[in-house]
This record gives structure tokens, sequence and C-alpha cells, in this order.
């Protein structure tokens, strides 16, 4: 009998049975909130992004995925492989003082990794309900977790609306007042990978609180922009710079552990650019909040010596909601298939076009005050129902809200009615500026009766209007916290 330790896998020769026992990889999945299609280097060469940029053409460019138009209702199909519209997430983002949370009867991908054998750590923005400890990441399958609940915190202060928003696993962390986050979050991955026992498949979600507003990054990196006239887009280009720091300090961790070789990482931002905080979309149209391309077709890749097909680009359609049933394949796992999300590991791999050929955008109830959108991909078509979404239009990376008409209110004027329909050939019209909704009534029609049967499908939001007052963090000292609902 001979054992061969190969560097992938375990060969056992045991006479003349051969079996092939592969290692689980390390999954490290890296999140970016808020970044835009235009906000990184390998799409605009304006800005910086060394790290991202090399991982990203040296591994699988997704060029054609696509995530929700905002951040919890993103996060909840990525951690679930279910649509938002299924859990009652689908109408803008769970709200600090809202009773609400990813339902408690469905499994979140650390869950599945677990199961695996995984060790599970996450470092950064959960964003998927805290009203009670069992909606937080230890009680859903996390063995660590130091990071937030909410979104829009200070980078430096971690509060929201004042009150602390910040843990390391339960306990509330007030030693970091003057911190930045981005160089702290990275930190503590970068302990987790060399403390990690490489005995273990290493499972990093790492949710990354840059680039959401507020604008706020060191100097020395705005400092590397001193062509980039308009002070937001300085420092939020600056923001980027840091986070792509961070990715390449993770990155030489796992190559200092020896890990490099055998972790997939994992890349997407939650939702397109937020335009009047400086992110950018174009040539797409719109961004954070609408339904157009600009919201929701997001930069995204995988990296991995395991990945075959590595430097080349992806044109197949991908939805936030196949993140887990591929990463649970990716790690060898038999994905739960009664979920919405599909397995793309293999067309992945092969670079086959895609086994998706259908994806909901958004389905949102229509009728104040949840006003919302929906949009139905089906192949090249796309196409919108109703209301699309505030800055809806295209910008340029300078043209901010200070520079330009861009107002608030522009949209608002001319609101859509639930039921005016746009029709796009994304394929032949990315940047969604040629409606053929008159032009093409049968594929109209066919696809306003395939929403149909997913509008059957739709759970109401659970969207409470009314703060709940058991929600107040000066009941807890003073830290936005778990424990009334
Ligand atoms: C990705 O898609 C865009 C828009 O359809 C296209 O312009 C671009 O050439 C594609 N490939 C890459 C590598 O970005
Ligand atoms: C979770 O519970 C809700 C409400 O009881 C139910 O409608 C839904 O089907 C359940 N989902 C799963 C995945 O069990
Ligand atoms: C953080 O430190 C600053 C400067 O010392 C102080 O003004 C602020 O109140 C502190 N904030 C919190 C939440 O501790
Ligand atoms: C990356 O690591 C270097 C060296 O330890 C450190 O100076 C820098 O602050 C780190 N950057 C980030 C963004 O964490
Ligand atoms: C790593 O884990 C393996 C298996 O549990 C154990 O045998 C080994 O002692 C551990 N190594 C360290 C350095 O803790
Ligand atoms: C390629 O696709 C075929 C057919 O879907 C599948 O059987 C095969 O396992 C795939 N190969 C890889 C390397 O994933
Ligand atoms: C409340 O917060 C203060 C710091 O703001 C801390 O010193 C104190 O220990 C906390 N009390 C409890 C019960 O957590």
């Amino acid at each position: 009998m001979n054992v061969f330790l190969l560097s992938l896998g375990v060969i056992l020769l045991i006479g003349d049975v051969v079996t092939t026992q592969t290692t689980k990889p390390h999954i490290v999945f890296i999140i970016a909130d808020d970044l835009g299609w235009n906000d990184i280097g390998f799409h605009n060469p304006e800005i910086k992004s060394p790290n991202i940029d090399k991982l990203a053409t040296e591994g699988l460019i997704l060029n054609s995925s696509y995530v929700q138009p905002l951040c919890s209702p993103s996060r909840s199909a990525i951690m679930t492989g279910y649509y938002p519209f299924k859990m009652g997430l689908q109408h803008l983002v769970i709200l600090p003082y809202q009773p609400v949370c990813v339902p408690l009867n469905i499994t979140l991908l650390p869950e599945a990794l677990r199961d695996l054998g995984y060790a599970t750590h996450m470092v950064g923005k959960w964003h998927l309900g805290f009203c009670s400890w069992n909606c937080t990441p230890t009680y859903r399958g996390f063995d660590s977790f130091f990071g937030y609940y909410n979104a829009d915190e200070d980078y430096y202060t971690h509060t929201v609306d004042d009150y602390l928003d910040l843990r390391d696993n339960k306990t509330p962390a007030r030693n970091l007042n003057g911190t930045y986050s981005t160089n702290y979050f990275a930190s503590l991955a970068t302990d987790i990978i060399n403390r990690h026992n490489k005995s273990q498949p290493l499972f990093l979600y790492l949710p990354f609180q840059a680039v959401h507003e507020p604008i706020e990054v060191p100097k020395r990196y705005e400092d590397l922009y001193p062509n980039i006239q308009n002070e937001g887009r300085r420092k939020f280009s600056g923001m980027v710079s840091a986070l792509d720091e961070a990715v390449g300090n993770v990155t030489s961790a796992l190559k200092q552990n020896g890990m490099l070789d055998d972790t997939l990482i994992f890349f997407t931002a939650d939702n397109g650019g937020w335009i009047p905080y400086y992110g950018n979309n174009y040539p797409l149209r719109g961004g954070k909040f609408t339904i157009y391309e600009g919201g929701t077709r997001t930069v995204a890749f995988i990296n991995g010596k395991r990945l075959q097909n590595s430097g080349t680009v992806y044109e197949g359609l991908m939805h936030a909601i196949d993140w887990m049933p591929t990463i649970v394949a990716a790690a060898g796992g038999i994905p739960d298939n009664s979920r919405d999300g599909m397995n793309l590991w293999s067309d992945l791999n092969n670079g086959s076009l895609s086994g998706r050929k259908e994806f909901v955008y958004n389905l949102d109830s229509h009728f104040p005050p949840l006003e919302g959108h929906a949009a139905l991909r089906m192949g090249d078509y796309k196409m919108v129902e109703g209301y699309p979404g505030e800055f809806p239009d295209w910008y340029k990376p300078q043209q901010l809200p200070e520079d330009s008409p861009i107002k608030q209110d522009k949209f608002e004027k001319k609101p859509y009615p639930w039921y005016q329909y746009q029709l796009f050939n994304i394929k032949d019209d990315p940047t969604e500026h040629n409606d053929l909704s008159t032009k093409l009534p049968d594929i109209l029609a066919k696809m306003k009766a395939r929403l149909n049967e997913y509008k059957k499908q739709m759970v109401p939001p659970n969207f409470p209007i009314l703060p709940d007052p058991k929600s107040d963090p000066a009941l807890y000292n003073n830290t936005w916290s778990p424990g009334w609902c």
C-alpha cells in the first residue's frame, strides 16, 4: 500500500483500488458595499485597485453577475439562495428599529459550510437583522463574528445615529473609536488566517464596510488621486484604494500561511454605486436603489488555483441567489436544490454558457407607502414594471450632485405608474437607452405573464413603518443590541 500526499488532495492506492479524495478548498468571500460598476480599476483605469484587478484578471471575471439594488435584499439572497421576495425582504433594507430578520427557519451559507466541516468566521457588515440573538451571526452558523449589525455607520466612531454598533462576538467593542474600519477589519481577517489550523477548511466571510457612505478615508489614500478635482469623488476613490490594500493584505496572509493555492476567493459588491455619494456605474444606467443595470449588474469575480478557465471572462448570467449553491458545490457539498438559486459551479469551470436563463431583479409592492419596483430577465430581454427608482439616468464620475443638475426629486416629478412597462435587449443595449416595449408587444406580453407567475409566490414585504420603541439603544447602554423581538 502506498500513500501519496499531493498538494490538491490525497490519493490513496489500496491494492488495485484508486480513490481520489480531494481536500476541501479554503473559501474567502469578500463583499464590497456599494461599489459601482465604474468604481474599480479593471473597469475604470482612473481607480487604483491593483490587488483586486490582479485577482480579477488572473481569475474568472463574472461579467453578467447580478444582485438586488440594495444591501439587505442582496445579502439575504447571497446567504440563503432564496429571492428576497420569498422572504419578505424585497422592500428597501432592514432598518435599525425594525423587528425583522432573515426568517429563522432558513439555514444560511455558513451553516451549510459548517456541516461540511468548515471553520466559519465573519468580519464586517451583517445587515440581516439583529432584534433577537437568534438572528445574529454566531447563532446562524458563524464560529466567530466581529462587526456591525446595521448600515451607514461612521468608519471611525462605529456609531449609527450616535449609538455604538460594533461587536466582538456578543460583546460591544467600545475601545476602537478612531480606528478606521477598513484597516481594522483587514487586520482581524489576517489574524484569523494566521491562527487558523490548516488541517480544517476555512470559510472567512469578509463583508467590508467600504465603500458605503459616509465618505471618510485616511488622507494617504485620498492623496493617491491628486488629479480628481471633485473632493467627494477623490475621497471615495481613496476608499476604494483602502479596500484594495485590505484585500491585498488578506491575500498576502493566505500566501504567507501556505494557504493561497488551496483557497477560492469569491468577490462581489452588494449593489451598484450610490450616485449622490460619489459611487459611479457609467456607462450603465442608474445606480443603487434603481432596478436598472447600474443598480444591479455588479463587479464580481472568482480567483483560485482550483478554478479552471482562470484568466477568462464569463459572460453567462448569474444572480445573487446562485452564490450559496455554487459555493456549497465548490466546497464539495450537495446544494439544496429546492431553493431558488442554481449551482453554477460546473458551468463556471467549463466556461459553458450559464444554466441560468432567467431571473427576477426584484419584485416589490407597488402601492404606497411601500411603493417599489419589479423587473424580470428572460434571456437577453429585461422588462421593468413601474417605478425604476431614484437617479435613473446616466452619470459620469465627475458629474456629481453639486456639479450637475442631478436632484433627488428630479425623477419623483415624473413617476412611472406601476402598470407602465419598459423593455430592453441587454445584450444589444446594455446601457438601456432603447425602450422596445411598444416595438415588441409579443415579448412584452410573454414577460408580463411570466412575472405574474412569480407574483403568486411573493410574500408581502415585512416592513413595519413605525419604529419599534423596544429597539431604542438607550435601553441597552447606548448600543444597538438584540433582545427585543
Ligand atoms: C463585459 O460586458 C460589457 C457590457 O456588456 C462589455 O462592454 C465588456 O466588453 C464585457 N467584457 C469585459 C471584460 O468587461
Ligand atoms: C418558513 O416559515 C414560513 C412561515 O411559517 C413559511 O411560509 C416558509 O415556507 C418556511 N420556509 C422554509 C424554507 O421552511
Ligand atoms: C470618539 O472620539 C471623539 C474624539 O475624541 C469624541 O468626540 C467622540 O465622542 C467619541 N465617540 C464615541 C462614540 O465614543
Ligand atoms: C496592510 O498592511 C500594511 C502592513 O502591515 C499596513 O501598514 C496597512 O495599514 C494595511 N492596510 C490595510 C488597508 O489594512
Ligand atoms: C490541527 O488540527 C489537527 C486535527 O484536529 C490536530 O491534530 C493538530 O494538532 C492541530 N494543530 C495545531 C497546531 O493545533
Ligand atoms: C462540465 O460540464 C459537464 C456537463 O454539465 C459536467 O458533467 C462536468 O462535470 C463539467 N466539468 C467541470 C470541470 O465542472
Ligand atoms: C455601559 O457602557 C459603559 C461605556 O460606555 C461601560 O463602561 C459599562 O461597563 C457598560 N455597562 C454595561 C452594563 O454593559
